[in-house]
Protein backbone atom coordinates (compact mmCIF):
# COMPACT_ATOMS: atom_id res chain seq x y z
CA UNK A 1 0.00 0.00 0.00
CA UNK A 2 1.62 3.36 -1.01
CA UNK A 3 1.78 6.14 1.85
CA UNK A 4 0.88 8.79 -0.91
CA UNK A 5 -0.82 10.88 -0.69
CA UNK A 6 -0.71 11.05 2.80
CA UNK A 7 2.86 11.33 3.48
CA UNK A 8 4.47 14.76 1.05
CA UNK A 9 7.90 14.75 1.40
CA UNK A 10 8.43 17.67 -0.77
CA UNK A 11 6.17 19.44 2.32
CA UNK A 12 9.47 20.33 4.38
CA UNK A 13 11.26 21.56 0.73
CA UNK A 14 8.43 24.74 0.48
CA UNK A 15 10.76 27.30 1.52
CA UNK A 16 13.80 28.34 1.99
CA UNK A 17 13.41 28.93 5.28
CA UNK A 18 12.25 25.55 6.22
CA UNK A 19 14.98 24.01 4.35
CA UNK A 20 17.33 26.23 6.20
CA UNK A 21 15.80 24.96 9.23
CA UNK A 22 16.11 21.31 8.78
CA UNK A 23 19.96 22.00 7.22
CA UNK A 24 21.80 18.93 8.94
CA UNK A 25 25.10 19.65 8.40
CA UNK A 26 26.60 23.20 8.56
CA UNK A 27 30.19 24.31 7.34
CA UNK A 28 31.71 27.24 8.77
CA UNK A 29 34.81 29.44 7.80
CA UNK A 30 36.12 28.33 11.32
CA UNK A 31 36.71 24.70 10.42
CA UNK A 32 38.67 25.74 7.58
CA UNK A 33 42.03 25.92 6.80
CA UNK A 34 43.73 27.19 4.07
CA UNK A 35 47.39 25.91 2.47
CA UNK A 36 50.00 28.49 1.45
CA UNK A 37 53.34 27.90 -0.24
CA UNK A 38 56.45 29.94 1.12
CA UNK A 39 60.01 30.30 -0.02
CA UNK A 40 62.89 32.54 0.19
CA UNK A 41 63.22 35.94 -1.91
CA UNK A 42 61.74 39.37 -1.14
CA UNK A 43 59.11 40.40 -3.14
CA UNK A 44 57.76 36.73 -4.84
CA UNK A 45 54.65 35.97 -5.83
CA UNK A 46 54.90 33.13 -8.41
CA UNK A 47 51.51 31.38 -9.95
CA UNK A 48 51.97 27.92 -10.28
CA UNK A 49 49.02 27.12 -13.53
CA UNK A 50 47.94 24.25 -11.97
CA UNK A 51 47.23 25.88 -9.01
CA UNK A 52 45.28 28.43 -10.16
CA UNK A 53 44.65 31.48 -7.55
CA UNK A 54 47.75 29.53 -5.81
CA UNK A 55 50.99 31.28 -5.22
CA UNK A 56 54.83 30.94 -4.19
CA UNK A 57 55.46 33.59 -1.75
CA UNK A 58 58.10 35.11 0.05
CA UNK A 59 57.66 35.49 3.65
CA UNK A 60 56.35 39.29 3.22
CA UNK A 61 54.09 39.05 0.37
CA UNK A 62 52.69 35.56 2.20
CA UNK A 63 52.51 37.49 5.18
CA UNK A 64 50.15 40.15 3.23
CA UNK A 65 47.80 36.82 2.21
CA UNK A 66 47.65 36.00 6.08
CA UNK A 67 46.60 39.23 6.68
CA UNK A 68 43.88 39.34 4.20
CA UNK A 69 42.47 35.78 4.99
CA UNK A 70 42.48 37.13 8.49
CA UNK A 71 40.07 40.01 7.48
CA UNK A 72 37.96 37.41 5.73
CA UNK A 73 37.43 35.59 8.47
CA UNK A 74 39.75 32.59 8.16
CA UNK A 75 41.32 31.08 11.23
CA UNK A 76 44.06 28.54 10.00
CA UNK A 77 46.77 28.42 7.88
CA UNK A 78 48.59 25.05 7.04
CA UNK A 79 52.18 26.05 5.86
CA UNK A 80 54.42 24.47 3.34
CA UNK A 81 58.07 25.49 2.94
CA UNK A 82 59.99 25.63 -0.63
CA UNK A 83 63.68 25.68 0.02
CA UNK A 84 66.45 26.93 -2.51
CA UNK A 85 68.72 24.57 -1.97
CA UNK A 86 68.12 20.78 -1.35
CA UNK A 87 70.21 17.45 0.14
CA UNK A 88 70.23 13.86 0.36
CA UNK A 89 68.83 14.49 4.07
CA UNK A 90 66.41 17.13 3.64
CA UNK A 91 68.01 19.70 6.37
CA UNK A 92 67.31 23.18 4.99
CA UNK A 93 63.66 21.30 7.20
CA UNK A 94 64.82 21.86 9.85
CA UNK A 95 67.27 25.53 9.59
CA UNK A 96 65.33 28.22 11.96
CA UNK A 97 65.72 30.70 9.67
CA UNK A 98 64.50 28.77 7.00
CA UNK A 99 61.03 30.53 4.75
CA UNK A 100 58.35 28.44 7.03
CA UNK A 101 59.84 28.87 10.60
CA UNK A 102 60.34 32.97 9.32
CA UNK A 103 56.68 33.25 7.99
CA UNK A 104 55.62 31.23 11.02
CA UNK A 105 57.10 33.82 13.80
CA UNK A 106 56.27 36.58 11.93
CA UNK A 107 52.32 35.40 11.41
CA UNK A 108 52.42 34.81 15.25
CA UNK A 109 54.07 38.28 15.94
CA UNK A 110 51.79 40.21 13.58
CA UNK A 111 48.39 38.30 13.54
CA UNK A 112 48.35 36.23 16.87
CA UNK A 113 44.74 34.59 16.61
CA UNK A 114 45.90 32.92 13.32
CA UNK A 115 46.41 29.41 14.02
CA UNK A 116 50.05 28.32 12.67
CA UNK A 117 50.01 25.08 11.14
CA UNK A 118 52.73 23.50 9.98
CA UNK A 119 53.39 20.31 7.17
CA UNK A 120 56.07 18.24 8.85
CA UNK A 121 57.66 16.53 5.76
CA UNK A 122 61.40 16.34 3.71
CA UNK A 123 60.12 15.64 0.21
CA UNK A 124 60.42 19.55 -0.69
CA UNK A 125 63.93 19.26 1.43
CA UNK A 126 65.50 16.17 -0.23
CA UNK A 127 67.04 16.10 -3.71
CA UNK A 128 65.78 12.88 -4.64
CA UNK A 129 61.89 14.37 -3.58
CA UNK A 130 61.54 11.02 -1.25
CA UNK A 131 60.09 11.84 2.48
CA UNK A 132 62.95 11.04 4.29
CA UNK A 133 66.33 9.40 3.90
CA UNK A 134 67.01 6.87 1.19
CA UNK A 135 69.06 3.50 2.19
CA UNK A 136 69.08 0.47 0.41
CA UNK A 137 67.55 -2.72 1.76
CA UNK A 138 68.71 -6.31 1.84
CA UNK A 139 67.11 -7.27 -1.18
CA UNK A 140 68.79 -4.51 -3.36
CA UNK A 141 65.60 -2.08 -3.41
CA UNK A 142 66.02 1.63 -2.27
CA UNK A 143 63.83 2.63 -0.04
CA UNK A 144 62.92 5.49 2.39
CA UNK A 145 65.23 4.78 5.98
CA UNK A 146 62.01 5.03 8.15
CA UNK A 147 64.29 4.67 11.73
CA UNK A 148 66.74 7.31 10.60
CA UNK A 149 63.98 9.58 9.19
CA UNK A 150 62.25 9.99 12.33
CA UNK A 151 64.85 11.73 13.94
CA UNK A 152 64.57 14.36 11.22
CA UNK A 153 60.78 14.63 11.30
CA UNK A 154 61.42 15.44 15.03
CA UNK A 155 64.04 18.10 14.88
CA UNK A 156 62.03 19.25 11.93
CA UNK A 157 59.04 19.72 14.19
CA UNK A 158 61.10 21.06 16.87
CA UNK A 159 61.88 24.13 15.01
CA UNK A 160 58.25 24.71 13.47
CA UNK A 161 57.15 24.32 17.71
CA UNK A 162 60.38 27.05 18.39
CA UNK A 163 59.11 29.43 15.47
CA UNK A 164 55.69 29.68 16.79
CA UNK A 165 53.61 26.88 15.40
CA UNK A 166 50.44 25.79 17.49
CA UNK A 167 50.08 22.73 15.65
CA UNK A 168 52.74 20.91 13.64
CA UNK A 169 51.46 18.19 11.24
CA UNK A 170 53.42 15.04 9.96
CA UNK A 171 53.21 14.30 6.54
CA UNK A 172 55.84 11.30 5.76
CA UNK A 173 54.06 8.44 6.26
CA UNK A 174 56.62 6.47 8.26
CA UNK A 175 55.91 4.18 11.24
CA UNK A 176 55.90 6.14 14.27
CA UNK A 177 56.46 9.15 13.45
CA UNK A 178 53.85 10.94 15.97
CA UNK A 179 55.44 9.31 18.86
CA UNK A 180 58.97 10.48 17.39
CA UNK A 181 58.08 13.79 17.48
CA UNK A 182 55.45 13.78 20.73
CA UNK A 183 58.81 12.78 22.35
CA UNK A 184 61.34 15.63 20.47
CA UNK A 185 58.70 18.21 21.40
CA UNK A 186 58.26 17.25 24.77
CA UNK A 187 62.29 17.22 25.27
CA UNK A 188 62.12 20.59 23.72
CA UNK A 189 59.32 22.07 26.68
CA UNK A 190 56.67 22.02 24.14
CA UNK A 191 53.86 20.13 25.51
CA UNK A 192 51.51 21.87 24.30
CA UNK A 193 51.85 22.25 20.56
CA UNK A 194 49.52 19.75 19.12
CA UNK A 195 50.19 17.28 16.30
CA UNK A 196 47.62 17.00 13.45
CA UNK A 197 48.75 13.58 11.85
CA UNK A 198 48.48 12.99 8.20
CA UNK A 199 47.16 9.27 9.38
CA UNK A 200 45.26 7.78 6.48
CA UNK A 201 47.47 9.41 3.89
CA UNK A 202 46.71 7.38 0.72
CA UNK A 203 49.35 7.42 -2.63
CA UNK A 204 47.33 8.98 -4.78
CA UNK A 205 47.44 10.30 -7.93
CA UNK A 206 45.63 13.52 -6.95
CA UNK A 207 48.75 15.46 -5.76
CA UNK A 208 50.01 16.27 -8.16
CA UNK A 209 49.42 20.09 -8.60
CA UNK A 210 50.91 20.08 -5.28
CA UNK A 211 53.88 18.61 -6.45
CA UNK A 212 54.29 21.24 -9.46
CA UNK A 213 54.11 23.73 -6.63
CA UNK A 214 56.63 22.46 -4.81
CA UNK A 215 58.37 20.33 -6.36
CA UNK A 216 58.31 17.06 -5.11
CA UNK A 217 58.05 14.59 -7.78
CA UNK A 218 60.47 11.88 -7.00
CA UNK A 219 63.41 11.53 -9.00
CA UNK A 220 62.55 8.11 -9.37
CA UNK A 221 60.33 5.31 -7.94
CA UNK A 222 57.00 6.25 -6.32
CA UNK A 223 55.52 6.72 -2.79
CA UNK A 224 53.87 3.28 -2.15
CA UNK A 225 56.52 1.69 0.24
CA UNK A 226 55.21 4.53 2.40
CA UNK A 227 51.98 5.85 1.29
CA UNK A 228 48.96 3.80 1.86
CA UNK A 229 47.43 1.64 -1.10
CA UNK A 230 43.80 2.93 -2.25
CA UNK A 231 43.03 -1.13 -2.71
CA UNK A 232 43.36 -1.97 1.03
CA UNK A 233 41.08 0.40 2.50
CA UNK A 234 41.45 -1.71 6.18
CA UNK A 235 44.60 -0.57 6.96
CA UNK A 236 42.76 2.95 7.62
CA UNK A 237 42.21 1.66 11.16
CA UNK A 238 45.02 0.38 12.19
CA UNK A 239 47.12 4.19 10.94
CA UNK A 240 44.50 6.25 12.56
CA UNK A 241 44.81 4.02 15.73
CA UNK A 242 48.36 3.85 16.35
CA UNK A 243 48.80 7.88 15.60
CA UNK A 244 45.88 7.91 18.43
CA UNK A 245 47.85 5.60 20.47
CA UNK A 246 51.63 7.80 19.68
CA UNK A 247 49.67 10.48 20.55
CA UNK A 248 48.09 12.52 18.04
CA UNK A 249 45.52 15.26 18.44
CA UNK A 250 43.93 15.07 15.45
CA UNK A 251 43.78 12.73 12.66
CA UNK A 252 43.54 13.43 9.24
CA UNK A 253 42.43 11.23 6.00
CA UNK A 254 43.79 12.48 2.54
CA UNK A 255 42.39 12.65 0.14
CA UNK A 256 39.16 13.86 0.89
CA UNK A 257 36.13 13.91 -1.71
CA UNK A 258 37.19 10.50 -3.45
CA UNK A 259 37.49 8.90 0.33
CA UNK A 260 34.25 9.45 1.96
CA UNK A 261 34.13 6.18 2.72
CA UNK A 262 37.30 6.00 4.57
CA UNK A 263 36.60 9.50 6.30
CA UNK A 264 32.79 8.30 7.76
CA UNK A 265 34.20 4.84 8.70
CA UNK A 266 37.35 6.76 10.78
CA UNK A 267 34.67 9.16 12.22
CA UNK A 268 32.23 6.62 13.11
CA UNK A 269 34.89 4.30 15.35
CA UNK A 270 37.45 7.50 17.37
CA UNK A 271 36.52 10.28 18.92
CA UNK A 272 39.36 12.34 18.13
CA UNK A 273 38.66 15.43 15.83
CA UNK A 274 39.04 14.52 12.40
CA UNK A 275 40.47 17.06 9.55
CA UNK A 276 40.17 15.69 5.47
CA UNK A 277 42.81 17.09 2.97
CA UNK A 278 40.84 17.78 -0.27
CA UNK A 279 43.93 17.93 -2.29
CA UNK A 280 45.58 19.75 -4.98
CA UNK A 281 44.36 17.54 -7.88
CA UNK A 282 40.85 17.41 -6.42
CA UNK A 283 40.81 21.37 -6.49
CA UNK A 284 42.51 21.18 -9.94
CA UNK A 285 39.60 18.96 -11.80
CA UNK A 286 36.78 21.31 -9.91
CA UNK A 287 39.25 24.77 -11.42
CA UNK A 288 39.55 23.64 -14.60
CA UNK A 289 35.82 22.46 -14.89
CA UNK A 290 34.85 25.99 -13.87
CA UNK A 291 36.84 27.92 -15.54
CA UNK A 292 35.75 26.05 -19.00
CA UNK A 293 32.41 26.99 -18.02
CA UNK A 294 31.54 23.18 -17.27
CA UNK A 295 30.75 23.66 -13.85
CA UNK A 296 29.29 26.61 -11.32
CA UNK A 297 32.05 27.02 -9.38
CA UNK A 298 30.62 28.33 -6.03
CA UNK A 299 27.47 25.46 -6.56
CA UNK A 300 30.20 22.73 -6.95
CA UNK A 301 32.53 23.55 -4.75
CA UNK A 302 30.26 24.55 -1.90
CA UNK A 303 28.68 20.81 -2.39
CA UNK A 304 31.37 18.85 -2.29
CA UNK A 305 32.85 20.60 0.39
CA UNK A 306 29.54 20.05 2.35
CA UNK A 307 30.04 16.58 1.53
CA UNK A 308 33.33 16.39 3.26
CA UNK A 309 31.55 17.56 5.73
CA UNK A 310 28.61 15.15 5.64
CA UNK A 311 30.95 12.57 5.73
CA UNK A 312 31.98 13.17 9.20
CA UNK A 313 35.25 15.64 9.12
CA UNK A 314 35.52 18.36 11.92
CA UNK A 315 37.94 20.49 9.81
CA UNK A 316 38.76 20.41 5.95
CA UNK A 317 41.92 21.81 4.89
CA UNK A 318 41.09 23.06 1.15
CA UNK A 319 42.75 25.58 -1.34
CA UNK A 320 39.36 27.16 -1.98
CA UNK A 321 39.24 28.34 1.58
CA UNK A 322 39.28 31.97 0.95
CA UNK A 323 36.39 31.61 -1.53
CA UNK A 324 34.39 29.77 0.84
CA UNK A 325 35.35 32.48 3.53
CA UNK A 326 33.27 35.24 1.26
CA UNK A 327 30.24 32.66 0.18
CA UNK A 328 29.64 31.22 3.19
CA UNK A 329 27.50 32.75 5.68
CA UNK A 330 28.44 31.77 9.22
C1 LIG B 1 53.94 15.77 1.64
C2 LIG B 1 52.61 16.28 1.24
C3 LIG B 1 52.00 16.10 0.01
C4 LIG B 1 50.78 16.75 0.09
C5 LIG B 1 50.69 17.32 1.34
N1 LIG B 1 51.83 17.00 2.05
C6 LIG B 1 52.49 15.46 -1.22
C7 LIG B 1 52.78 14.03 -1.26
O1 LIG B 1 52.51 13.27 -0.34
O2 LIG B 1 53.35 13.64 -2.28
C8 LIG B 1 49.78 16.81 -1.03
C9 LIG B 1 48.73 17.84 -0.89
C10 LIG B 1 47.96 18.12 -2.12
O3 LIG B 1 48.03 17.43 -3.16
O4 LIG B 1 47.22 19.10 -2.08
N2 LIG B 1 54.75 16.78 2.14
Amino acid sequence: MSVFPTRRLRRLRSSQTLRDMLTEVRLSRHQLIAPLFVREGQGVKMEIPSMMGHYQHSVDTALDVVRRWSDKGLRAVLLFGIPDTKDAVGSIAWDGDAATQRLASEIKAGIPDMLVITDVCLCEYTGHGHCGTLYTRPDGQVDVDNDATLESLARTAVSHAQAGADIVSPSAAMDGQVAAIRTGLDEAGFQSTAIMSYSVKFASNLYGPFRDMVGSVPQSGDRRSYQMDFRSVRQSILEAQSDIDEGADIIMVKPAATYLDVIADVRRRFNVPLAAYHVSGEFAMIKAASQAGWLDERGAVTEITMAIKRAGADLIITYFAEQLAEWLDE
